[in-house]
């Protein structure tokens, strides 16, 4: 028995915010966010757009590439830090949208910007432990566009909105997509990158809204920092585990975030440029979304093979981060 991806698909709004229009928002220039991350433009959801429609879009897809019906779907976990309401989950939403039987499991979670590389690991170990998961999807996605402060020019240059999907199935044939897998936290540095206000500990009062405690804060110098040395540590972690080599792998699809943290994880694992997957310029930051659509438009533009060894990593708040290796 084996647990495989089957099917990938990605969704992003048609609406575009490019550096020139950032220019007549807030104090910044094309060139200063270029040059400092490699962003050009991101994508913004429509108002009525929500988190629950864009996955859909996604994982539409996804099922359409594996060939897989609605009502075969038993499992589907959704990574998001941006659910369209806090009850009920993002997946029951995307259940109902997509028509799947009642009697599939659906839940949510949240890794932050790890999301995919958290819930890879999930999905394959609930499929490989239970009876119950034959066909399952995930779905990384959000909509960071509702939780920026567009006045911040520290932060609202950075992010984007987007979903990706993945289809798993469980073959008769052995052999897993998943060939190992990392994925780490550390909650004492959790205030570098957090959305303070709207849980328990500060509810959105309308002192608290003046406060803009409901928008997204990160103190990007110290993730920087961060950032690299977590994902270097797990990305040669999970290589060892797979018994490989960094020089065996294919493609590397790194978290997007910022082009000066991808080149130096390339460099510090000896993967070069040409075999580093990444489309940040045209997405921004879409969280746990990223590293999905960045494999999606690799996978359909045949850059990235059928058997192909891949190493995935991500880097989020939490501090959340973690890498694994992918035989696509
Ligand atoms: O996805 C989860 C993980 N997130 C990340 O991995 C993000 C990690 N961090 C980063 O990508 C980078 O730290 C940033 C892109 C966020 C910032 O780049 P930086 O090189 O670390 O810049 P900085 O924060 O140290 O700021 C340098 C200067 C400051 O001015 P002063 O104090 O030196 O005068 C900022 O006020 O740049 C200024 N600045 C800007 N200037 C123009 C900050 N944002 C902007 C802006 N336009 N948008």
């Amino acid at each position: 028995m084996g647990i495989r991806i089957t099917g990938i698909g990605s969704y992003a709004p048609d609406r575009i915010l490019t550096n020139q229009d950032l220019e007549k928002m807030v104090e910044t220039s094309d060139d200063w966010i270029t040059t400092r991350t490699g962003i050009k433009e991101r994508r913004i959801a429509k108002d009525d757009e929500t988190t629950s429609d864009m996955g859909t879009n996604a994982a539409r897809k996804a099922m359409e590439m594996a060939g897989v019906a609605p009502d075969e779907i038993d499992l589907i976990v959704f990574a998001t830090i941006t659910a369209d309401t806090r009850l009920p989950s993002a997946a029951c939403h995307t259940q109902r949208k997509l028509n799947i039987r009642s009697s599939a499991a659906c839940f949510d979670f949240q890794a932050a910007c790890s999301g995919t590389v958290y819930g890879i690991e999930i999905v394959t170990a609930m499929m490989k432990c239970s009876r119950s998961y034959k066909k399952a999807i995930l779905i990384g996605c959000e909509r960071l566009s509702s939780v920026t402060d567009w006045t911040d020019r520290n932060s609202c240059v950075l992010f984007g909105d987007g979903a990706a999907s993945f289809v798993f199935e469980k073959t008769k044939e052995p052999g897993d997509t998943l060939l190992s897998s990392i994925i780490k936290a550390d909650g004492a540095e959790s205030e570098i990158l957090c959305i303070p206000g709207g849980g328990t500990q500060t509810p959105i009062t309308p002192e608290n809204y003046d406060k803009k405690l409901q928008f997204l804060k990160m103190e990007g110098n110290k993730v920087f920092k961060l950032a690299v040395n977590a994902m270097v540590n797990t990305s040669n972690e999970a290589i060892d585990l797979a018994r490989l080599k960094s020089s065996d792998i294919n493609w590397l699809i790194p978290h997007q975030a910022n082009m000066r943290i991808i080149n130096a994880i390339g460099t510090r694992l000896g993967i070069s440029n040409d075999r580093v997957i990444t489309n940040l310029s045209k997405y921004g930051n879409t969280s746990a979304a990223s590293i999905g659509i960045a494999l999606d438009e690799a996978v359909r533009s045949g850059k990235v093979k059928k058997g192909d060894l891949l190493l995935l990593t991500a880097f989020g708040g939490g501090m959340t981060w973690g890498s694994s290796i992918l035989r696509w």
